[in-house]
């Protein structure tokens, strides 16, 4: 099969060390399904385990972990999908990537497809959708059924792929007030677009811009920007009894005595701890993905794709890494087959 992958002796590991290659089809074993890749999305993981050591076992290295496609065949165990359904998912990073022609993925981790939208759509919403719904209402336990209707959240860094997604999940579902951060004209733009009652500067002073919006502390506060820049603001705005849950690894310890007088609680989100620990809840991707495209296929939640390159090579795939190293995307950026 084809895929798309880093040699073992490349020379370096940017985006040009992305290569054309050719590699045994896999089979599917045990709860496995064995996917024909139609589009996948690119998202900051795909730089970092990019530019990371290689391994010693002189295998190439197949990055992606943002799919869409159908089911071609199923391990023994395997009973949520069939041949022929079309499938999104993240999967796991202990895996080959999904960077290929055909790709073996757990089927407790793929949702059924949202019948509304093509493969282009669908493959830029797993990742997104999975880090945004975990941290909104299981890490920072979001009513999910409106009981904190009208609360305040604040999205740091909110017009990038998991903000774009987490905008609307906490409008649709948590029926929250977002308040949005965003540097440009378009990615503020982008941000009100997608929902956002108020969107402010993270480049200017936060707490001016919300004290200016007649807001003074929010109950929650989700960070998908550098959080020990963004710690010492958010433990100002957090209300007492408020949450805060972080995506990026910190470079330091954090302060965290700051927000012990608030009895201010924070959280990690790892969308990938399910499948790196294969936790016993693990088929709760399955769940949270279908939920999403019962969203999707009812119109109140949309795929957030900004740039797609059509043809599934490495030429495209570098220029598709390219754009999300810059650091700046707005949505999510998609290689389609
Ligand atoms: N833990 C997890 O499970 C998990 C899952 C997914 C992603 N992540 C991490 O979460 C982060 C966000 O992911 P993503 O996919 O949304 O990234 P992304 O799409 O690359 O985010 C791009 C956005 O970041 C904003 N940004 C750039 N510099 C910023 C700054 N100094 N402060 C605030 N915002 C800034 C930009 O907004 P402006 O152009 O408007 O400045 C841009 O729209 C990444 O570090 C990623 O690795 C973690």
């Amino acid at each position: 099969m084809k895929a798309i992958g880093i040699p073992a002796d490349a020379a370096g590991h940017g985006a040009d060390a992305l290569v054309d290659l050719e590699l045994a089809t896999p089979s599917a074993d045990s709860r496995d399904l064995l996917v024909r890749i139609e589009a996948v999305s690119v998202n900051p993981i795909d730089i970092k385990m990019r530019s990371a050591r290689p391994h010693a076992d002189g295998q190439p290295r197949i990055l992606g972990w943002d799919a869409a496609g159908t089911v071609v065949a199923k391990g023994p165990r395997a009973t949520l999908f069939a041949p022929g359904d079309r499938v999104f998912y993240a999967g796991s990073i202990t895996r080959p990537g999904c960077n290929a022609e055909l790709h073996l993925v757990d089927e407790r981790l793929a949702g059924a497809m949202p019948a509304s939208i093509g493969f282009a759509d669908a493959a830029a919403l797993p990742v997104a959708s999975l880090a945004g719904w975990e941290a909104l209402f299981e890490r920072m336990h979001i009513s999910a059924a409106g009981n904190d209707a009208g609360k305040t959240l604040l999205v740091i860094g909110a017009a990038g792929g998991v903000g774009s997604m987490a905008i609307q999940l906490a409008k649709v579902i948590g029926q929250l007030r977002v308040i949005a951060t965003a540097s440009r004209p378009e990615s503020q733009a982008w941000c009100g677009e997608l929902g956002a009652d108020i969107v402010v500067d993270h480049r200017g002073d936060l707490f001016a811009q919300l004290a200016a919006n007649g807001t003074r502390a929010v109950d929650f506060i989700l960070c998908l920007s550098d959080t020990d820049r963004y710690f010492p603001v958010m433990s100002k705005l957090i209300k007492p009894h408020g949450h805060i849950c972080a995506l990026v690894e910190s470079r330091s310890p954090l302060p965290m005595n700051e927000l012990r007088g608030k009895s201010a609680s924070f959280s990690w989100e790892g969308m990938f701890t399910r499948s790196l620990h294969a936790t016993a809840d693990m088929i709760e991707q399955h769940r949270i993905l279908n939920r999403v495209a019962s969203r999707i296929d009812a119109g109140q939640v949309r795929s957030t794709v900004k740039h797609c390159f059509k043809g599934f090579n490495a030429n495209n795939l570098r220029r598709a890494h390219a754009l999300v190293e810059a650091g700046n995307a707005i949505g999510k950026v998609v290689v389609t087959g």
